[in-house]
């Protein structure tokens, strides 16, 4: 199941609402743990990350054995690496890098993180990705998932690189 939602309340109730004991969460931009407090009020593993400094002098003050906490950009292949060290799969994968972040890069953190640990369900919080969902008038084509990530990955493995960077194209600007 995946799920989408731009207002904050939403996104929090759409994760608790689907979270069951023992289940193992990860959260992609947990900022500074806001979240997290609420998913750690269950019985269940919370692997948390976000790459701001704010995040981490926070976070740490959760005190709870249940919570992994990693300070890194969630874009890059190690990161991805580093968590898939500590577990292969997950129940819940939460994406939350802003509300108005740029729905190109969630929907590949997206693809790439649910691809990789294959959760029942996925949370992403973004209008953007709400937009397009909500604008398209026609589908040719009746795939569908009914699990937190696509069938159309194929299971070719953890991709080399997240080319993120690379691949960026700035604002043309006249004057340039
Ligand atoms: C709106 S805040 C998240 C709020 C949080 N989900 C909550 O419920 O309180 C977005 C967070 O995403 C983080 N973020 C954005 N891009 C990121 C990236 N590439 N890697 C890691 N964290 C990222 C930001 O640092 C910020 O803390």
């Amino acid at each position: 199941m995946i799920n989408l939602s731009y207002n904050i309340c939403d996104y929090r109730k759409q994760i608790l609402e689907i979270l069951n004991d023992n289940d193992t969460v990860i959260e992609l931009g947990c900022h500074v743990g806001n979240t997290s407090r609420l998913i750690l009020e269950n019985d269940v593993k919370l692997i948390a990350l976000d790459n701001s400094p704010e995040a981490e002098s926070q976070i740490i003050k959760i005190n709870s054995p249940n919570l992994i906490f990693i300070n890194k950009d969630v874009r890059l292949h190690e990161t991805l690496l580093e968590v898939y060290k500590i577990i292969q799969r997950c129940d819940v994968l939460a994406i939350d890098l802003g509300g108005g972040y740029h729905p190109d890069t969630v929907f590949k953190v997206f693809y790439i993180w649910s691809s990789t640990f294959k959760p029942k369900h996925t949370i992403i919080r973004n209008r953007g990705l709400i937009e397009f969902y909500n604008s398209v008038c026609e589908v040719s084509g009746d795939y569908k998932s009914d699990r937190g990530y696509l069938d159309s990955y194929n299971d070719s493995g953890i991709p080399p690189q997240i080319r993120e960077f690379d691949l960026w194209t700035p604002m043309p600007r006249k004057n340039k």
